[in-house]
């Protein structure tokens, strides 16, 4: 049973199975992977999550949280763009594990990804909805909280979840249901729709630094790093740590674009672009953000949902910014819904194609070319969960499914290094041991910054996953009834 855990499907046979059967359309250039790119990342975490990661973890050194998550970020990056110009096939960390590290791993990392795209978009529909209802509200438009607020939350213990009253988060389901249907009907068209959302959210974040840079006041930036507490991750260094640990989340979106090599036009040459280019404009703009945010308003005030408008709220020199700053948020999380919806379809397009989940899950539209019934299925799944749970409990759980995910696909390109040197690698991650090695450790110091109640999430969503993979996966694996001889159980319909 372990050779078949350890079985790895071949990289001719991945690049074969992309050019025939359900071939989804190439359209993308490196161009349009960067604004995905940069479409994924800028959301929640610059908007919402910022403020939490001051106020509680860094102080005013929050651009140095932002540095360390970026670097980790960067590592993993350079292998992501290493695999995805190799092995340029739908299907992300998880096709790159399947063809590296076996079968049982390539499981591990798709049940995570899923925990990344499916909870992401959920995460920040929820998000979405604060912003929504704090926008009609400057306009007299109420929406009663019942309606506009998850029914559940955590307990005391952060662990045990508790009613809180609400009825459903409507918005939150709606957005979902929304973008969805733009996926559904396709790539091209969920492209061009991204371009537009993010010139809108990278314009407000740009206006913000330029306005908000004249109203620092530098006596918020001392003591630049404050005292620790005397509790780790309460300020200090291992405050910075912490807050990188938070402030993660906002950098979770890069790696999404990868899904989408199957649809990229020259994906050798525009992915490594894509990945990394996006990566580094969103870091500049969120240190530079969070420094002058850490400018304008002492840290200590910035413990709100929408941290942002408070250093607004503050100047009124700048109060003509609050609504269009609210508009760009809105715009940042919906078109950060789409990337993680469309990545989400196509990492089970991937699944359902090598027979580790039914084939309905790989459909493709016959007319849209795109995974419409994956697309159905996360949009249904994130609408529920973003309707019913918070962004506190979402949050952890989709940074600590991603970190898995990054660590094995940092390890997979050292493996793959060793084990098939000879393949054509068009993008080489610079000096392999020490950027492999140090993207696992920041990485996994990242996920071990994580609270124990976020621990158990993960074990009992693996758990989940381990029964889906014995009682179908296992028995349906494509991989595994070719070298068994008997035709495949199982292809995408
Ligand atoms: N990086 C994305 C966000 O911050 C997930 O919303």
């Amino acid at each position: 049973m372990a050779r078949q855990l350890l079985a790895t499907k071949s990289i001719a046979e991945l690049h074969q199975q992309e050019s025939s059967g359900n071939q989804l359309r190439r359209a993308l250039t490196a161009t349009q992977l960067t604004l995905l790119g940069i479409g994924g990342i800028i959301g929640t975490g610059l908007f919402v999550l910022t403020g939490t990661a001051a106020a509680n973890h860094a102080g005013p050194a929050l651009p140095l949280a932002f540095i360390v998550a970026g670097i980790g970020c960067a590592f993993a990056a350079l292998c992501y763009a290493e695999f995805a110009a190799m092995i340029p096939v739908s299907g992300s960390a998880y096709s790159y594990s399947y063809a590296t590290l076996g079968e049982g791993i390539a499981w591990f990392i798709g049940w995570n990804l899923v925990l990344e795209y499916l909870f992401a978009v959920a995460t920040v529909s929820a998000g979405w909805s604060g912003y929504a209802v704090s926008l009609l509200n400057d306009f007299n438009i109420h929406i009663p909280g019942a309606l506009s607020s998850a029914p559940f939350g955590t307990g005391a213990d952060e662990l045990h979840i508790v009613r809180t009253g609400a009825i459903i988060n409507v918005p939150a389901m709606a957005i979902v249901a929304t973008i969805a249907t733009i996926c559904y009907i396709g790539i091209k068209q969920s492209a061009a729709f991204n371009a537009v959302i993010v010139a809108i959210k990278v314009t407000v974040v740009v206006l913000f630094i330029l306005f908000g840079m004249s109203y620092i006041d530098t006596a918020n930036w001392h003591p630049f790093i404050p005292p620790n507490t005397g509790q780790t991750g309460r300020f200090g260094w291992s405050g910075i740590m912490g807050a990188s640990g938070v402030i993660f989340f906002a950098y979770i979106g890069f790696d999404a674009i990868s899904t989408a090599a199957q649809e990229t036009k020259n994906p050798q040459r525009d992915m490594p672009i894509g990945i990394l280019a996006s990566l580094v404009i969103c870091t500049v703009l969120y240190v530079i953000f969070s420094t002058v945010l850490t400018g304008m308003v002492s840290y200590k005030e910035l413990d709100v949902s929408a941290p942002v408008a408070i250093a607004l709220d503050k100047y009124s020199g700048l109060s003509w910014l609050r609504k269009p700053l609210k508009v760009g948020a809105l715009a940042g999380m919906t078109s950060v819904m789409l990337v993680m919806t469309i990545a989400q379809a196509r990492i089970f397009f991937a699944m359902a194609r090598d027979g580790l989940l039914p084939p309905f899950f790989g459909r493709v539209h016959p007319r849209f070319r795109t995974p419409s019934t994956g697309t159905v299925i996360t949009g249904a799944s994130a609408a529920i969960i973003g309707g019913l749970f918070p962004v506190k409990i979402l949050g952890e759980v989709v940074s600590i499914g991603t970190l898995a995910a990054f660590v094995t696909v940092c390890l997979g390109v050292l493996v793959l290094r060793r084990t098939r040197p000879e393949l054509p690698r068009p993008f080489r991650a610079p000096w392999p041991w020490f950027t492999c090695i140090a993207g696992a450790l920041v990485c996994g110091y990242m996920m071990y910054s994580l609270g124990t109640a976020t621990w158990w999430r993960l074990l009992v969503w693996t758990a989940v996953g381990v029964i889906v993979y014995v009682f179908y996966g296992y028995q349906h694996s494509c991989l595994r009834s070719a070298a068994n001889g008997a035709a495949p159980s199982a292809r995408p319909a």
